[in-house]
């Protein structure tokens, strides 16, 4: 159920909703009479998509309405939330649809406030919002900023994408409070001279989902990650931006002792240069390029007096089994994640993966295709699994 309350932010409600629905989620959406000064029943029932789902505006439209969407509602967002309808649930008012929802609802409810600084920070509004907190109602807080009003200061609607976070929360089990979480992810580059460097086609999106997934469960999550142009991932607590194999390693080994739980996603380059240039190697002829090994980042964990539960990544062009199952053992590994790059919809910078999923123990999972979110959690259950025997 998405609420729309009498707020200058109501068209916002439109995106909201659209991106609900890109999520596959069904929604019905109420609007407060007031609301509809700000925006039209038809903008938002457009964006409920090919079902294009009326908006319900009123208590005698559909008799029962309120018990029966309370019935059928798994989530209540509130947003944008006004001072008025927020005072109303506060205080068990019940004069229209939405307040009446609200009343026979039960469930999780997400309030997105909207409103004049003033209104925002006045006692009488901060009374009743401490009064809904208490009955289990989540704030989305506004943000800080110029105003529609031309007021600067607190009460602007929270993004879209914080309040689509919040939602992803309320559904998400909060099962990982208390871990730990070291992730790795992407790419790595070893310079050849200041402005060449060698480095490899990932790009960080499986680890930023790690990381992502681990954080919504309620982990405290380090992200060590290589250049990508990847948004940080929210409730990441701290995210160290490293740019060669070395660096990685070092902040890795730094990192993992106080860790509980150890994803190495990225995909830190196996051969540096043996030499790196101080200045831009000149375009004379041809030129020989000496690699040599990096550190194993895997391995040196491995030998830690102290070691986390430690997942390995083993990127193959090929269904080669035998060595994912191999680097499992040599690297002394809890579990290891095999997957095939060449394989459409599986490696890298795609938004699916298609892997299998490796255990100390031998057994092995094949996992279809999927998002990397969806993925990231799979593969964070299996880990909470394995970590609790
Ligand atoms: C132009 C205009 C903008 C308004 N913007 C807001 C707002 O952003 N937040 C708010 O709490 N009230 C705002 N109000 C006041 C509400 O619309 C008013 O309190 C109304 O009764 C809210 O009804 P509802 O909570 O049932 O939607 C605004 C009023 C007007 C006339």
């Amino acid at each position: 159920m998405v609420g729309v309350t009498g707020s200058v932010a109501a068209y916002k409600a439109v995106e909201l909703v659209r991106r609900l629905k890109d999520q596959e989620a069904d929604v019905r959406v109420i609007m407060t009479s007031a609301s509809l000064n700000f925006i039209t029943p038809l903008s938002l029932e457009l964006a409920c998509g090919a079902k294009k789902q009326k908006p319900l505006t009123g208590l005698w439209e559909e008799p029962l309405a309120h018990v029966d969407l309370a019935a059928w509602a798994e989530l209540f967002i509130i947003a944008p939330a006004t001072a008025n309808t927020i005072g109303k649930l506060a205080n068990g008012i019940a004069d229209d649809l939405l307040s009446a929802c609200f009343l026979a609802w039960h469930g999780k409810t997400l309030i997105a406030p909207a409103m004049n600084p003033g209104m925002y920070t006045h006692e009488a509004f901060r009374k009743n919002l401490e009064s809904l907190r208490s009955l289990g109602v989540t704030e989305i807080p506004p943000e800080a900023g110029t105003l529609a009003c031309g007021a600067e200061g607190i009460g602007r609607m929270a993004g879209i994408e914080t309040i689509m976070e919040a939602a992803k929360r309320a559904f998400t089990p909060r099962d990982m409070e208390g871990q730990s979480v070291l992730v790795t992810a992407g790419p790595t580059r070893e310079p050849l001279d200041p402005v060449r460097f060698i480095s490899n086609r990932s790009s960080g999106k499986m680890g930023f989902a790690l990381a992502g997934a681990a954080a919504l469960r309620g982990a405290a999550v380090t992200l060590v990650t290589g250049p990508t142009s990847l948004m940080p991932p929210s409730g990441v607590g701290k995210i160290i931006r490293v740019e060669t194999a070395r660096q990685m390693l070092e902040s890795v080994l730094k990192e993992a002792s106080s860790s509980r739980i150890l994803i190495m996603a990225a995909a830190p380059a196996d051969f540096t240069p043996e030499s790196s240039a101080s200045k831009k190697i000149e375009k004379s002829g041809g030129y020989d390029l000496k690699l040599k090994a990096t550190r194993d980042i895997l391995l040196e964990v491995s030998m830690l007096p102290r070691r986390p539960f430690t997942v390995g990544f083993a990127a193959e062009t090929g269904q080669f089994f035998d060595r994912a199952k191999e680097k499992l053992r040599k690297k002394d590994l809890d579990m290891i994640i095999f997957n095939d790059v060449t394989m459409a919809g599986a490696g890298f910078d795609c938004d699916t993966n298609q892997v299998s999923i490796f255990g100390r123990d031998g057994g092995h999972e094949d996992v279809p295709v999927m998002e990397k979110e969806d993925l990231a959690h799979l593969i964070l259950d299996r880990v909470l699994a394995s970590a609790a025997q």
